[in-house]
């Protein structure tokens, strides 16, 4: 609402309310019951100063909350936002894929959706257009069951996700079990610096730490790491990073070939591409790898 005609939210909702209320009573002399906490019927209200905009909500509950969220850690990525950051990452969805900073998994579970073709929201029961008068059962469970659901076999590549973290490793597995995904996306407890990337090249795209919700870090040092991690280990990859830590971000220490400006929820935040080029071009620009320093492991701050 954007509006110096209400004050407050409620108003408006309460005007919508009575005029549904008022439309019930003068045609059928009832009045509907309203559940506000489980309501069969939604409407979204839109009002920008003196204009307002009435619809019926088909969805109900967000359309990110895709129904295969058992649990998550403590700063999980909304699932729509994993996908768009997939989406714009120009990842092609028949090559290596991975996140080492995967928490509950979100990024890899829905490279992985979109790897073996299966609709995101395969597992989502509930949609409030599920309430409306025309619906039309028989034509939805057949578009579901004719929805695809089967996992590809022998994919030729592998997707990912690791983190240090086991109990939020356990939740990204749990996660999956809610889906048709098979063996097609894998799930390991590893800090990052042990990661082994498949062979053959790919694309990374991790939310790490940003030393805002998680911060018992040297968020610093931390990306200082990553910087190193990824020339060391990732030639021929595509690093992608979302984080809303600049000046964590220039410890990388490599220039990005593509920034572009997000936001994550209200957190103001870069999505960075990082190219890592094969052999030569490393040795080259970063020493030959006899003479590359072992990472600093960085730790958690005491308690
Ligand atoms: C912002 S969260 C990522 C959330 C994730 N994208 C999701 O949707 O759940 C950052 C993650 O980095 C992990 N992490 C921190 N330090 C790490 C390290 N050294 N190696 C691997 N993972 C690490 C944390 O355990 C945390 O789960």
């Amino acid at each position: 609402m954007h509006s110096t005609m209400f004050r407050h939210t409620q108003f408006p909702m309460l005007v919508m309310k009575d005029a549904i209320a008022d439309q019930f009573r003068a045609k059928y002399n009832a009045r509907p019951d309203v559940d506000t906490l489980h309501p069969n019927v939604v409407f979204d209200v839109y009002i920008q100063e003196d204009h307002c905009v009435v619809s019926l909500n088909s969805s109900g509950a967000p359309l990110f909350q895709r129904g295969y969220r058992r649990s998550t850690g403590e700063a999980p990525l909304n699932e729509v936002v994993a996908a768009g950051l997939i989406f714009l990452s120009g990842w092609d969805r028949n090559s290596n894929f991975i996140d080492p900073f995967c928490g509950s998994g979100t990024l890899p579970i829905e490279a992985a959706l979109m790897a073996n073709g299966i609709p995101s929201n395969i597992a989502r029961k509930q949609y409030a257009f599920q309430h409306w008068a025309d619906y039309d059962e028989a034509l939805w469970n057949k578009i579901y069951d004719d929805a695809p659901r089967v996992p590809k076999r022998n994919l030729s590549f592998k997707i990912i996700g690791s983190d240090t973290d086991g109990e939020v490793i356990l939740k990204a597995r749990e996660n999956v079990k809610a889906l048709p995904l098979g063996k097609t996306v894998e799930f390991e407890v590893k800090d990052f610096n042990d990661v082994i990337a498949p062979e053959g090249g790919g694309t990374l795209i991790s939310n790490p730490p940003y030393g805002e919700r998680l911060d018992d870090y040297d968020v610093g040092d931390l990306y200082q790491a990553i910087g190193n991690f990824f020339k060391r280990k990732l030639p021929g990859y595509t690093c992608w990073i979302m984080s809303s830590n600049f000046d964590a971000f220039k410890r990388i220490e490599l220039k990005p070939s593509k920034k572009l400006q997000l936001y994550n929820g209200s957190l103001d935040c870069d999505f960075r591409r990082f190219d890592i080029f094969q052999g030569s071009l490393v040795e080259h620009k970063y020493g030959p790898s006899n003479q590359r320093r072992e990472p600093k492991r960085y730790k958690k701050k005491e308690e």
